[in-house]
């Protein structure tokens, strides 16, 4: 039935090549399900990530050499086509759904996108199009960092007394607090009752990092992670770093850490950075890429739902606009996701 109603071509966003950074908007045919879990999805908004325009060139491997370079791969829009293989799935035409696109596929700069059905999620009712494009690839890169990469147990969400016991003695710091993954770093960690949330950002953030939940500002502009540390090892070191910067902030939380401690990056693997004679060994040191599961988006959306968990949204630009969200976001200094309304109804 919906396909009969499908416009024959779609307005969409075009890296111009895998080596350039420049974006275009024109048109295209629009999307054909391949794969059984395939679903067609009209876009009403869509989100685009620090870097990803760098993808191409710096991780080719992710990026296959066939992948029709439409960027942004975070979007919020209305299921058109369910999937061919729905049945554990259900998703229903008109169901309002969010996800992250795998990198390797088609982003969501576009008006119809195909994402696949292990991806989605139904989007909780009080989340409008804007928050919830705000939400994918942050909030599942913070829950993986969180509770599947690091080391705090989320059945505290739901009140395990075990999981409090565990977590409540767990002094949590993260790099990039105030940034689109920060936000929800910040409020996962306070949920789930870890002992401490220090927040690493610029001091004009510490208001917001701190309603979210954050307990201990540092402000990276006036000292580094390595001297605040330093001045009061003793309380101040932290059983859990989650970094999302890299570079010297990422070198400098190996001393804010406990022996014996983890350190989670999605920047940077930490082993490249730790300072040199630093005698201390890590439970974990890790680096890892997100994995884009709606199953965990789901349970993202029932703390939302419970008004528990929210994402912070920097700025929301037209479709035409995307070359100011991009600059927005190239600026390196977000407070919260850039969304870009792709439908007119968003
Ligand atoms: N591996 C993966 O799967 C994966 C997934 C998602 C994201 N990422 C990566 O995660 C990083 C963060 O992404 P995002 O979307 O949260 O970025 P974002 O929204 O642009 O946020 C960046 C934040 O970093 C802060 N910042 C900049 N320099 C800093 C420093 N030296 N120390 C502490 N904070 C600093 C900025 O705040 P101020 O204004 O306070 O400076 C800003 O709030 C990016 O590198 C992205 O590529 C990786």
């Amino acid at each position: 039935m919906a396909s009969t109603t499908l416009p024959a071509t779609m307005k969409m966003l075009l890296q111009a090549s895998r080596q350039t950074e420049e974006v275009i908007l024109t048109t295209g045919p629009l999307p054909v399900p391949t794969h059984p879990q395939d679903v067609l999805v009209r876009v009403h908004t869509a989100a685009p990530c620090n870097g990803e325009l760098s993808w191409a060139v710096n991780f080719p491997e992710s990026i296959p050499n066939e992948k029709i370079l439409i960027p942004l791969q975070d979007l919020a829009g209305t299921v058109i086509t369910p999937p061919a293989d729905n049945a554990a799935f259900g998703f229903a035409p008109g169901d309002r759904v969010y996800c992250r696109v795998d990198a390797s596929r088609p982003g969501a700069g576009s008006e119809y996108s195909l994402p696949r059905a292990s991806e989605l999620a139904k989007i909780p009712p009080s989340l409008d199009w804007i928050d919830a494009a705000a939400t994918p690839l942050s909030a599942l890169t913070a829950w993986q960092a969180v509770f599947v990469q690091g080391t705090l147990d989320k059945a505290a969400l739901k009140g395990d007394a075990k999981a409090r016991a565990h977590n409540a003695k767990i002094r949590v710091l993260v790099t990039g607090a105030a940034g689109g993954v920060g936000s929800w770093v910040v409020q996962f960690a306070a949920l789930a009752g870890a002992k401490a949330v220090v927040a690493v950002c610029s001091a004009e953030k510490e208001e917001a990092v701190r309603k979210l939940g954050a307990t201990e500002v540092v402000d990276y502009r006036k000292i580094s992670t390595e001297d605040w540390a330093k001045a009061d090892s003793a309380a101040r070191e932290v059983d859990l770093v989650v970094d999302l910067i890299g570079g010297k902030g990422l070198a400098g939380c190996w001393t804010a850490l406990r022996e014996g401690g983890a350190i989670i990056s999605v920047n940077t693997p930490p082993d490249v950075v730790k300072p040199a004679g630093l005698e201390k060994k890590a439970s974990k040191s890790l680096f890892f890429i997100v994995e884009t599961l709606g199953s965990n988006l789901a349970e993202i959306g029932e703390l939302i739902e419970a008004g528990k968990a929210h994402p912070t949204v920097d700025s929301v630009w037209e479709f035409a606009e995307f070359k100011k969200a991009f600059a927005r976001l190239d600026s390196g200094h977000a407070n919260g996701k850039i969304i870009i309304k792709v439908s007119d109804e968003a």
